[in-house]
């Protein structure tokens, strides 16, 4: 099937603001993304509110990633980021994350948090590359279905 996708590249991943019309589709990638999935009401509510910033990577007619972000005055926080299982590994969340702060700083944000599982080194190394400094450890933050309780990170970035 390698000489059909040569024929056809995927298109280049564009980064939008997200619609309504993404609900079903966030809630699906949210949902096989953590074991707390949003559902698709969450994702409506979201993108009715003024302080919420969700942005959506697609790739034709899929969406394949999404950025969200929650605003307060001059400061956000990252609450979700995450990219199609099958699409991962190739760089597309730098992108996406890349996008999303320029619209916070446009928004007037000077300062992102965001919280991390401490062994999520895909997550981890996203963010460090993307300036953000670990600030803070919260002991036993997460808890697994399994029952394990797992770290996490604060981390923070200025935009300036
Ligand atoms: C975190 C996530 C958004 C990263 O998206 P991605 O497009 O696959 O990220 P990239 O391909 O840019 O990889 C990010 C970095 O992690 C590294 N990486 C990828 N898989 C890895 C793994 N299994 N172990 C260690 N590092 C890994 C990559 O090499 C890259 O590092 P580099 O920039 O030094 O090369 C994606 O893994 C995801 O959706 N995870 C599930 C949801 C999630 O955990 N979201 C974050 C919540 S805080």
């Amino acid at each position: 099937m390698r000489w059909l996708a040569r024929l056809w590249p995927s298109p280049t991943p564009a980064v939008e603001p997200a619609t309504s019309r993404d609900s079903q589709a966030l809630a699906r990638l949210h949902g096989a993304s953590f074991h707390r999935g949003w559902g698709v009401a969450e994702f409506e509510q979201m993108l009715r509110e003024r302080n919420t910033l969700l942005h959506r990577l697609r790739a034709g007619r899929h969406v394949i990633g999404f950025a969200v972000s929650r605003l307060a005055a001059d400061e956000a926080e990252i609450l979700s980021i995450a990219i199609d299982s099958k699409q991962r590994g190739r760089g597309l969340s730098r992108d996406l994350l890349h996008t999303h702060l320029g619209h916070l700083a446009g928004r007037g944000v000077r300062t992102v948090f965001l919280e991390v599982e401490e062994n999520n080194q895909p997550a981890r190394k996203l963010y460090q590359r993307a300036g953000f400094a670990v600030v803070g450890r919260r002991e036993r933050y997460y808890r697994e279905p399994g029952g394990a309780e797992l770290n996490a990170l604060v981390m923070r970035r200025d935009l300036s």
